[in-house]
């Protein structure tokens, strides 16, 4: 019987071992979360044949590298994707106030936005 708690113990130890040791790896991985599962598989919005020229069009001007307006580098996508979790409420909501100062993005631009990041953004 104490042997029994004995080997519990060591088990609790090394599961707790285990679980911070997965802790400190996903904090040196990429932001992008490993468990997206993509919303609509059958549409082929990705960075390279889409969201690249919207940024490029729309955005850049204030988000580039250097000295810009605005925060971030939208010129490459390493760059964006840092920012993609305040895009619902600024870009793609309809109280968005980007692209700043400028008329509001055609809401189907906004949709296939709002389908590539729902994919994951590809
Ligand atoms: C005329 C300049 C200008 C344009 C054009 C512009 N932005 Fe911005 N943007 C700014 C400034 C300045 C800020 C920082 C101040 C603020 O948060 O309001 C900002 C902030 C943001 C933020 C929040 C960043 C954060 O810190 O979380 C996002 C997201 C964003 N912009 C996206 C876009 C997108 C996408 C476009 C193109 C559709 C765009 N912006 C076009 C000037 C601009």
């Amino acid at each position: 019987m104490k042997k029994q708690r004995l080997l519990m113990l060591i088990g609790i130890v090394f599961f707790l071992g285990s679980c911070s040791n997965t802790a400190s790896e996903m904090a040196n991985e990429d932001p992008d979360p490993t468990d997206c599962v993509p919303q609509y598989p059958e549409m082929d919005i990705t960075y390279s044949n889409y969201v690249k020229g919207v940024l490029t069009q729309y955005c850049i001007e204030c988000h580039h590298e250097g000295n810009s307006q605005g925060p971030g580098d939208f010129s490459t996508y390493n760059g964006v994707s840092q920012y993609l979790g305040s895009f619902n409420t600024r870009v793609l909501s309809n109280n968005a106030d980007m692209p700043q100062g400028n008329a509001p993005l055609p809401q189907a631009v906004r949709d296939s936005l709002m389908v590539w990041i729902a994919n994951c953004s590809p």
